[in-house]
């Protein structure tokens, strides 16, 4: 199968993987994910009380629950919106546990398996070859997003050039498009990555709609002229492929990468935690098992090194770093790792101030934004501290659509207002970028 490229175990253990996929991608399907989230829950609880917050962390700890928001449950303390998917078989318990605790809680979402299904397109044609046909406004497999590459590879290599830096733990190729008009002259550059975290699907579908714009626009918008022509934008769709792969084929909710641990039995890294700045601190896990796990040592994720050589590389001409996650509505700026002001504070703070003025300017959306550490919570080891700490300086992180009300499973019909309106705020920073600033 040309969805599996050479992946480094046994064949044999493929095997299982290619009749689920074949399960999924059947017209007609009965059950995406083999109904796996039926009756499954997500629930809402702000705990009023440093009491209630141990409370929620030990039962959610115990339950082994899939934690939405935050990304782990060390950040839980009074005050803190956690939102939590609940498998069916705990959810009678839990709920009744709130209750005899008089906890506050709301179901945001009543059964996770009907609103993915509800939503999903996954399984029909989408896969259309000129650009005009393709379809930004659903989700795309990997397999289809790498082809897509491939094909503007070939049919727009005027202003368009892809690449592979390396390959991923299963031996996916690590494809980047380079994007801007050919000049012999110095360019500047500017790199953005999308589906560092697998489940966090409106990434990839932002990264795919930025490089549809910018070619559709490219002659009659002189903002994107400008852009094209002065910089080189690098553009990695998908960052972490393995772990987006799975999460079509078994898992809608996984976040890490898929490398095997020799402690344990669970798989993966968070690929946002394995950088090596101030690696494995506080807002990261020393357990495997953990969604917030730093690797063994940083750069263990092969993903995340090819990145972090890449960048090394290049980081004189690229002067920004844009990375997006969802869900949160945020537009982030280092650092991440501790409370701090970056010494560069009052560009890349009056670049965000726009950035988010020009988001909300579109449909009305708010987007908080500010330093990592005050604004989301303090994790170490991320990208955006990365790129900074390494002279790149413009970092960003934004968490795009919603707050919550369906997270992870943003509809496809949110694509487009979505998309349109980060794109403003992704053009208003570039822009910036262009300008001196003190
Ligand atoms: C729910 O099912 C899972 C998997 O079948 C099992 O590991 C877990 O212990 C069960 N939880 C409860 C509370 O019954
Ligand atoms: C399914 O989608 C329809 C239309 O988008 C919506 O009105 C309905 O509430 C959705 N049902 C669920 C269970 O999400
Ligand atoms: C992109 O196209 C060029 C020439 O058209 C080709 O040499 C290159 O191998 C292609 N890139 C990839 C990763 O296939
Ligand atoms: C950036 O956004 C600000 C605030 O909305 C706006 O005044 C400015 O014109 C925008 N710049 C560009 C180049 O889009
Ligand atoms: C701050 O910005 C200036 C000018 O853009 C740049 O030369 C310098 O390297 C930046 N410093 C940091 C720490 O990013
Ligand atoms: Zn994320």
């Amino acid at each position: 199968m040309k969805l599996l490229r050479k992946p480094r175990s046994r064949t044999a253990a493929f095997l299982p993987l290619c009749w689920l996929l074949l399960k999924i991608l059947q017209p007609g399907h009965s059950h995406l994910y083999n109904n796996r989230y039926a009756g499954d829950k997500v629930v809402r609880v702000i705990p009023k009380t440093e009491e209630e917050a141990y409370a929620l962390k030990k039962t959610y700890h115990q339950f082994k629950v899939d934690l939405w928001q935050p990304s782990s449950i060390s950040y839980i303390s009074e005050g803190t919106v956690t939102d939590v998917h609940i498998p069916r078989n705990a959810s009678q318990v839990l709920l009744t546990f709130f209750q005899e605790a008089n906890i506050q809680y709301k179901i945001l979402i009543e059964d996770l398996q009907k609103v993915l299904e509800n939503d999903s397109t996954m399984g029909t044609q989408r896969n259309r070859r000129s650009l005009s046909e393709y379809n930004y406004e659903v989700y795309h497999s990997l397999e289809e997003i790498q082809s897509w590459m491939h094909h503007l590879n070939k049919t727009h290599s005027g202003l368009i050039q892809m690449f592979s830096i390396g390959r991923s733990y299963e031996g996916r190729s690590l494809l980047i498009l380079k994007m801007g008009r050919k000049s012999r002259a110095y360019k500047r550059a500017v790199w953005i990555d999308c589906g560092i975290h697998a489940r966090e699907w409106i990434g990839p579908a932002f990264c795919q709609w930025f490089v549809k714009e910018a070619l559709l626009t490219y002659r009659s918008d002189p903002v994107m002229r400008k852009m094209l022509n002065h910089l080189d934008f690098y553009i990695m769709p998908v960052f972490n492929v393995d772990g987006y792969h799975f999460s079509w084929t078994h898992d809608r909710f996984w976040r890490k990468t898929r490398s095997k641990n020799s402690r344990s039995r669970c798989r993966g890294a968070d690929a946002n935690r394995n950088w090596k700045v101030k690696w494995c601190d506080e807002g990261a896990s020393v357990h495997p098992c953990d969604d917030t796990y730093c690797g063994p040592f940083p750069e263990s994720e092969p993903e995340v090194k090819a990145v972090a050589n890449f960048l090394r590389k290049h980081r004189k001409h690229i002067r920004a770093y844009l990375s997006f996650h969802a869900y949160a509505q945020m537009l982030l700026y280092p650092y991440s790792y501790k409370y701090a002001t970056i010494p560069n504070f009052s560009c890349v703070e009056s670049a965000a101030y726009k950035a988010v003025k020009a988001l909300r300017s579109v449909h009305g959306v708010r987007y908080r934004y500010g330093p990592a550490s005050s604004t989301l919570y303090v994790s170490s080891g991320s990208s955006m501290d990365w790129a900074y700490k390494n002279g790149i300086p413009y970092a960003f992180a934004f968490e795009l659509r919603d707050t919550g009300h369906f997270g992870f499973l943003l509809p496809e019909i949110l694509i487009r207002p979505t998309c349109t309106e980060t794109m403003l705020a992704v053009k208003n920073i570039t822009m910036h970028l262009l300008k001196k600033c003190p």
